[in-house]
């Protein structure tokens, strides 16, 4: 089943609850978090993640763009994330497992998530631990940017090694998704769509989500 996941990076701050309410119809609510190192943009932390937390019951997906991710997983987690995905750039090698341990410790999803510079197969020793991985197909930082093509042999590389493993390891992608892109997307082996700037400037949001839904 394709899960769609609307980034409130691109949404009205100051109607935010209106813009969240507006894309209830999805599966997961995408929380962009960025802290100005891991990737050049700040965007919103943990008091915004407690007040979208008592808004709404959807499915908060953490998308943690900071360095040492380990070191705010309890925050995050407190704050009210449901799934807590970092990128296996930001932190230590070392780190990586036990970063997913503390992670499903508090019962939460974990996920890991890799820039377009970085191969798919270094996800491999990770991923029958993993409950999502994500594929970047834009450089994070940034909404609104474009789709960068060159990543779809990545997800049908990571989405063999899930289908091969017999693993229930969510394939998401994030960055210029839209009815066409998110298509191919799908063929390659995606399951969960990350969507900003299209969504939130589509006319009517419920609608695009549905047909998204429907590729
Ligand atoms: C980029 C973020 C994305 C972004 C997607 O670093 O991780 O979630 O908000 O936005 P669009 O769909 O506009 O590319
Ligand atoms: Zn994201």
């Amino acid at each position: 089943m394709i899960k769609i996941a609307p980034s409130i990076l691109a949404a009205d701050f100051l109607k935010l609850g209106e813009d969240i309410k507006s894309i209830e119809t999805a599966d997961y609510l995408h929380f962009d978090v960025m802290d100005g190192m891991f990737v050049s943009n700040i965007s919103f932390g943990i008091p915004v993640l407690e007040s979208v937390r008592k808004s709404t019951d959807m499915i908060l997906d953490v998308h943690l763009m900071i360095d040492s991710p380990s070191r705010y997983v309890e925050k995050f987690i407190t704050a009210g994330a449901d799934i807590i995905t970092f990128h296996i750039e930001a932190e230590k090698p070392e780190s990586i497992k036990k970063t997913i341990s503390k992670i499903k410790s508090f019962g939460k999803k974990a996920g890991l998530s890799i820039k377009p510079g970085t191969p798919g197969e270094l996800v491999l020793p990770y991923i029958d631990s993993l409950d999502l991985i994500l594929v970047m197909t834009v450089e994070p930082g940034y909404g609104g940017q474009s789709f960068i093509y060159e990543m779809l042999p990545k997800i049908t590389e990571i989405n063999d090694m899930i289908t091969k493993q017999k693993l229930t390891c969510d394939l998401e992608v994030d960055g210029g998704i839209n009815l066409e892109t998110a298509a191919l997307c799908i063929k390659a082996g995606a399951n969960v769509l990350v969507t900003g700037n299209d969504l939130f400037n589509a006319k009517d949001r419920a609608s695009l989500i549905f047909d998204l839904r429907s590729l």
